[in-house]
């Protein structure tokens, strides 16, 4: 191929792509994931004034669908920029952010509130209604969901992921990983353990152990 000719070709390549995905925004974050938890992230993103600059995802399904007005796109294991996961799922969200080098963002809601004293690590998201009191200590990439409520000097570890309308009472710790369903409670000072998970609607009156699934009222470990 002459010099020219391939000129040409790669100019007329990157006008095609130009013209089939829209240039994104550098300054916007890239969403990891295109599933439900992701339409939180996006409007918790909109809502705090950071723009998005893709939506991304691994599953072919999804590639070319609309995410809140942004068309999903491939996930390039390559890709750099600011990002955030977009995946509920505490395992597979820890999965991505291995396999990613993204410098990861923190995100608040405007209608949460932070105490200042609070420690957020990067990656986390705190979505509308949630309380975050003094004291308290937030690892990476945690998901305090809509209208969790976590109480003064709790410590929650890396990954974990508190459903919608949980209770944190003071100084409850909760360790990496570990999910806590919607509605549950955890009284005061109580530890919740690695990779455990609290089922929907529980109240944990005693430590449950690391990896442990506990149900109930009060909460006990469920039979294997
Ligand atoms: C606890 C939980 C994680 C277990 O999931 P699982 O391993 O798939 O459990 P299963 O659905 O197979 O249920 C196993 C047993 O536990 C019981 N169980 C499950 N969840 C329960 C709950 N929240 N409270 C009381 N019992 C429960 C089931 O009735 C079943 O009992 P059985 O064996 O006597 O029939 C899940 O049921 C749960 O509560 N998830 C919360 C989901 C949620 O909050 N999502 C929010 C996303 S934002």
């Amino acid at each position: 191929m002459t010099p020219w000719l391939g000129l040409a070709s790669d100019a007329w390549a990157s006008a095609y792509l130009a013209a089939a995905t829209p240039a994104e925004n550098p300054d916007g974050v890239v969403v990891i994931g295109a599933g439900g938890h992701a339409k939180v992230v996006i409007s918790t993103l909109a809502a705090s004034g950071t723009p998005v600059a893709a939506v991304v995802d691994d599953d072919d399904r999804k590639w070319g669908t609309d995410a809140q007005g942004t068309r999903v796109e491939r996930l390039e294991r390559a890709r750099g920029g600011r990002g955030i996961v977009g995946i509920g799922d505490n395992a597979r969200r820890r999965e991505m952010v291995q396999a990613l080098g993204l410098d990861w963002q923190t995100v608040v809601h405007p209608a949460a509130y932070v105490h200042p004293s609070v420690k957020l690590g990067r990656g986390t998201v705190v979505f509308a209604g949630a309380v975050v009191q003094p004291g308290a200590v937030v690892g990476d990439h945690v998901i305090v969901n809509t209208g969790a409520t976590v109480d003064h000097d709790c410590v929650i570890g890396d990954f974990a992921h508190l459903a919608p309308g949980v209770h944190l009472a003071g100084g409850v710790q909760v360790g990496e990983g570990a999910f806590l369903g919607i509605g549950s409670v955890v009284c005061p000072i109580i530890r919740i353990g690695r990779w455990a998970r609290l089922g929907a609607g529980a109240v944990a009156i005693r430590d449950v152990p690391d990896e442990v699934v506990a149900v109930g009222v009060p909460a006990m470990e469920r039979k294997r």
